[in-house]
């Protein structure tokens, strides 16, 4: 599939006035929010955004804000050629390539804290992620004006923090949450992923396993949530190089932890594999 190279723009006040002017011509524009080291979860937002609106752009952008000094942010890769390869082959109009003194200039002060969903699971273990999250997303919701937005559920709370931030702040833009894409053998797909030793990569399987296990038992009839996560923590224990930061069950919409289990849950899981902090969770529905 031949397509077109993305237009790379790199000032947000040049972006800016293109994409206004666009909107002016009544031009609907769909917005994907991404780290770069693009892979197939990145891209299956990207077509959605091509195929839902007239224009499509796909930000690229080391947030610095979102890492804790202790975090990746050094090591995190930057393989920007690579990245607008992939998105030639999806005709993606835009790629927004901003510095960090673009998005950041000297004296930049200002900070998005979303009370509530941002403060609980990866906000407690990762206390400033969620404001450096929400001060980018807002950033590039007002440089671009898009209409929609287009998140992965791999990142569940993150979905949750953005919704929340555009219902607190009246932000005139859609969110859509797209599916979690996925290797054959289950492991979500991610930037992280390459970090992981062969080892590891097998032991990292663990979290999808877990996930399965636990659908399992609630479909079976288990409704204590406390019984799903006793048997997800002993099964993640039993593997080398696991560690386990949270395993929790919780309603979808507020993500508040659940003791019983009646409607719709989500099941969340952070876990370490030697040095990479691996996340994901599955929406499961009792029978
Ligand atoms: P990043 O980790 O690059 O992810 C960009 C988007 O891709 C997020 O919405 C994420 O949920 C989605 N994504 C990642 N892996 C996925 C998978 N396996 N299946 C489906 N979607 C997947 O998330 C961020 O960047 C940043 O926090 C950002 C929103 C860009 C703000 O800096």
């Amino acid at each position: 599939m031949a397509e077109r190279k993305p237009e790379v723009i790199h000032d947000p006040k040049e972006l800016q006035s293109r994409l206004a002017e666009l909107r002016k011509q009544g031009k609907k524009i769909g917005l994907v929010p991404t780290m770069g080291a693009l892979h197939y979860g990145h891209l299956s937002l990207a077509i959605a955004a091509k195929e839902e609106n007239d224009i499509s752009v796909v930000s690229i952008f080391v947030n610095p804000k979102q890492f804790a000094p202790n975090e990746d942010f050094d090591k995190y890769p930057r393989i920007l050629e690579k990245d607008l390869d992939l998105l030639e082959q999806i005709g993606v109009d835009f790629a927004f390539v901003p510095s960090s003194s673009d998005m950041y200039p000297v004296g930049f002060d200002a900070n998005v804290h979303v009370g509530g969903v941002s403060e609980i699971l990866e906000g407690s273990f990762r206390p400033t992620h969620f404001d450096g999250v929400a001060t980018v997303v807002l950033k590039l919701f007002l440089i671009t004006g898009a209409d929609t937005a287009y998140f992965g559920q791999k990142d569940f709370q993150q979905v949750a923090v953005v919704r929340k931030m555009v219902r607190d702040l009246n932000v005139p833009i859609d969110i859509v949450s797209c599916p979690i894409i996925r290797e054959k053998d289950g492991l979500a797909l991610s930037s992280r992923n390459r970090y992981l030793s062969e080892e590891e990569r097998k032991s990292a399987l663990i979290l999808y396993e877990a996930l399965g296990q636990a659908e399992f038992m609630i479909h079976s009839g288990t409704r204590n949530a406390a019984a799903v996560k006793a048997e997800l923590r002993r099964m993640i224990e039993a593997v080398p190089d696991a560690e386990i930061d949270y395993i929790e069950i919780a309603d979808p919409a507020s993500l508040i932890e659940m003791e019983n289990i009646a409607g719709n849950v989500v099941v969340l899981l952070a876990v370490r594999i030697g040095k990479t902090r691996l996340i994901d969770n599955m929406i499961v529905q009792p029978k």
